[in-house]
């Protein structure tokens, strides 16, 4: 039913806004198939959602609309979408879902979050401006290639950065996207699996995007380009491009990609992984993900997990 009702109201919306003036119920109930009664009572819910919609006798003008993803904003994801103003943290709510066999595709989507995470049990800075989102996935694939869904992530991330902003968005391992050296967006991911089975695998994306940071090694997208930019445009087409991408999970070309985009192959870099500190140079990432780094002493060591230093 909401999956319904929010198709609805994206409908009403795109009518108004592609009018540009006065809609009259009547207009707007034919168009959708509905009663008039119907599209009081939408309206009526986007107002309360904060729109600001004058009504005449000759119907509805939308005035102004709120800077929220709410549902019907992110087109074709308008069925998938849950919106949230401020959670403790979109992984947690949508490992409730998942947990309650909640359908593959989903999206929970926070306008800001009071306990973000960051990997390494970090905390990850969630005001309002950013995109905050968890998308429960089911992929049909064995638990071994779950690492290669957040590098699947990065580069849909990366991308999107790309050719919407043509920003150099680039990626460091693991799943950092960095443009220009600093980190704009992070990804985190939650899985939960059987022996040879994945139940789910919920990936998590935290992106700078109408904020300004204050911090050195971090950017948003306000920051790179001197502006605001459209939060439900990159979120729709962030999870375009991660739809896109889901096709290429267990083949090559994945890889190649993420190695296109890497700024950490060729790299000396130190790793701390698991209590170690291994320094070398990164020469390669290998079919799960993990890194291969030639170390001094002649040794070739693969790295799993961890945080990469460039030094
Ligand atoms: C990192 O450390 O780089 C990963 C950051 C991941 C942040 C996102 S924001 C949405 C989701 N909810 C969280 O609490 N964390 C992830």
């Amino acid at each position: 039913l909401t999956a319904m009702v929010n198709s609805a109201v994206g409908e009403i919306l795109a009518a108004l806004r592609a009018s540009g003036d006065y809609v009259s119920g009547e207009a707007l109930g034919n168009e959708l198939g509905v009663s008039r009664v119907s599209i009081w009572k939408y309206i009526r819910n986007l107002k309360q959602h904060g729109y600001v919609i004058e009504t005449s006798s000759r119907g509805y003008y939308l005035v102004s609309s709120p800077d929220l993803l709410l549902p019907w904003e992110v087109t074709g994801w308008e069925q998938k979408v849950r919106h949230y103003g401020e959670v403790n943290s979109t992984m947690e709510v949508a490992k409730e879902l998942a947990k309650k066999g909640v359908e593959e595709g989903t999206i929970v989507v926070a306008e800001s979050q009071s306990r973000g995470r960051g990997r390494l049990g970090r905390e990850w800075s969630s005001p309002v401006g950013g995109i905050y989102c968890t998308v429960v996935l089911r992929p049909k694939v064995s638990p071994a290639y779950a690492p290669r869904i957040s590098l699947m992530a990065s580069v849909a991330v990366a991308r999107t950065i790309r050719d919407l902003f043509g920003l150099p968005a680039e990626l460091k391992w693991p799943n950092d996207v960095l443009i220009g050296g600093k980190k704009v967006c992070g990804i985190l991911a939650e899985m939960e699996a059987e022996t040879d089975e994945l139940k789910f695998v919920n990936l998590g994306i935290g992106m700078n995007v109408n904020c300004s940071i204050s911090q050195e090694r971090a950017t948003s997208l306000r920051d790179e380009l001197g502006r605001d930019v459209s939060r439900k445009m990159v979120l729709g087409a962030v999870l375009a491009e991660i739809q896109r991408q889901q096709n290429v999970l267990t083949t090559d070309d994945l890889l190649a990609e993420w190695k296109k985009l890497s700024v950490t192959l060729g790299r000396e870099v130190r790793v701390a992984s698991l209590g170690e500190e291994i320094s070398g140079k990164a020469i390669d990432v290998d079919s799960d993900g993990a890194l291969i780094v030639a170390c001094p002493d002649g040794s070739v060591k693969k790295v799993f997990a961890g945080d990469c230093l460039h030094v």
